[in-house]
């Protein structure tokens, strides 16, 4: 497997609807998501889309563990998600912050649904569905939207809340002590 270069903002790659994926348990799918990781891993991200390394196909992995050192951080469980369809349990929404692979260096204010029903399969092409809250539902909504050619800063409200992360976390900065 392979770390392969993340597409930034800007690459009109990023905007198109991705394709569904018709065949599972293949060798191509299998090294596709063995780079996805790889990638995901070598820039410590929370989760990737398969368009963010320029394949155009519905495909999300996502992951978070539990770090001793960062206590609010929510575990998110390492998963593999392919043709996602996300429901909506209620119409409450939470703000929080995100930040993208593809949109390095910059944080930005962001609302989604707080629970979210999601559907989909794993490579194998074995049922994926869970109900999940918090920024479990934070993450599958922000890389599902890459499927869709959406990029975070378009969910902005108040693009004053949208930013430089070494600024916003300075001391006196949006999001400093
Ligand atoms: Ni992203």
């Amino acid at each position: 497997m392979a770390v392969r270069g993340v597409l930034k903002m800007g690459n009109p790659l990023l905007l198109q609807v991705a394709e569904p994926v018709t065949e599972f348990n293949s060798a191509e799918l299998d090294r596709l998501i063995g780079d996805m990781f790889d990638t995901m891993a070598a820039e410590a991200g929370a989760g990737l889309a398969a368009p963010q390394i320029g394949v155009s196909r519905r495909v999300v992995i996502f992951g978070v563990e539990k770090n001793p050192r960062y206590p609010e951080v929510e575990e998110v469980p390492s998963t593999v998600l392919i043709n996602p369809v996300i429901t909506l349990i209620d119409s409450e929404q939470e703000e929080g912050w995100e930040g993208c692979l593809s949109v390095p260096g910059l944080r930005g204010r962001v609302a989604r649904y707080a629970r979210v029903r999601y559907t989909g399969y794993d490579q194998r092409g074995d049922r994926v569905e869970r109900e999940v809250s918090g920024f479990h539902a934070r993450v599958v909504q922000h890389e599902c939207d890459h499927l869709d050619g959406i990029l975070y800063p378009r969910r902005i409200r108040d693009l004053r809340l949208f930013g430089f992360e070494e600024d916003l976390d300075a001391p006196g900065g949006l999001r400093g002590d």
